[in-house]
């Protein structure tokens, strides 16, 4: 089997969207004190050093680990498993939650769940890429990079079966047969 890449956003595009997002956040959290990010691992671990490297405002980067892909797929469609907790308490906290992409919406709704119930001061979502047309759960999200079609993409942190995470560009990946 081979895999078939194709250029879906390049590393210059890229970069001027994490620019103006992590504006815009400066501009929303001026003043408010300590900013907390929780990536979400493994996929939001590039866009989330390149989006706190362009922040000015006072942040703090936390990370929270959920059960992958295809750990869900082989159970009931929605369930997500948390593998690995922040290490602070986030009550009182201003929160924003970093995320790689939203497919369905199930993984961010229940951290948005789960870390809500916590007391956080505020708490908003970060996503670099979301399908549109895969959501099952209408889930708010503040900051937004990309709309992208129904495909697979990898690049930039994202992968298909652990590979192709370090790419620079994101690409779609095609699977053609034997
Ligand atoms: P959701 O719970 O269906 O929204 O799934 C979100 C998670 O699925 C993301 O955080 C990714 O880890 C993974 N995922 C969904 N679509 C893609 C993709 O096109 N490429 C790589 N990972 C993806
Ligand atoms: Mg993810």
């Amino acid at each position: 089997m081979t895999d078939t890449l194709d250029l879906h956003i390049s590393r210059d595009e890229i970069a001027a969207r994490v620019g103006e997002l992590a504006a815009r956040i400066d501009a929303d959290y001026a003043g408010m004190g300590e900013l907390v990010l929780i990536g979400v691992l493994k996929g939001s671990f590039i866009f989330l050093a390149d989006l706190v490297r362009c922040l000015t405002i006072p942040h703090r980067v936390e990370f929270i680990a959920i059960s992958s892909y295809g750990d869900r797929e082989s159970t009931e469609p929605g369930a997500v498993r948390l593998l690995m907790d922040v290490r602070h308490d986030i009550a009182g906290c201003h929160v924003l939650v970093v995320e790689d992409i939203i497919d369905t919406g199930y993984t961010l709704s229940y951290l948005l769940r789960l870390l809500g119930a916590r007391g956080p001061a505020s708490l908003r979502a970060c996503t670099l890429l979301r399908k549109p047309d895969r959501m099952q759960v209408d889930v708010p999200v503040a900051y937004l990079g990309f709309d992208i079609p129904d495909v697979w993409v990898v690049g930039y942190g994202l992968d298909f079966a652990e590979r192709y995470r370090t790419l620079p560009d994101i690409c779609s990946v095609r699977q053609d047969g034997e």
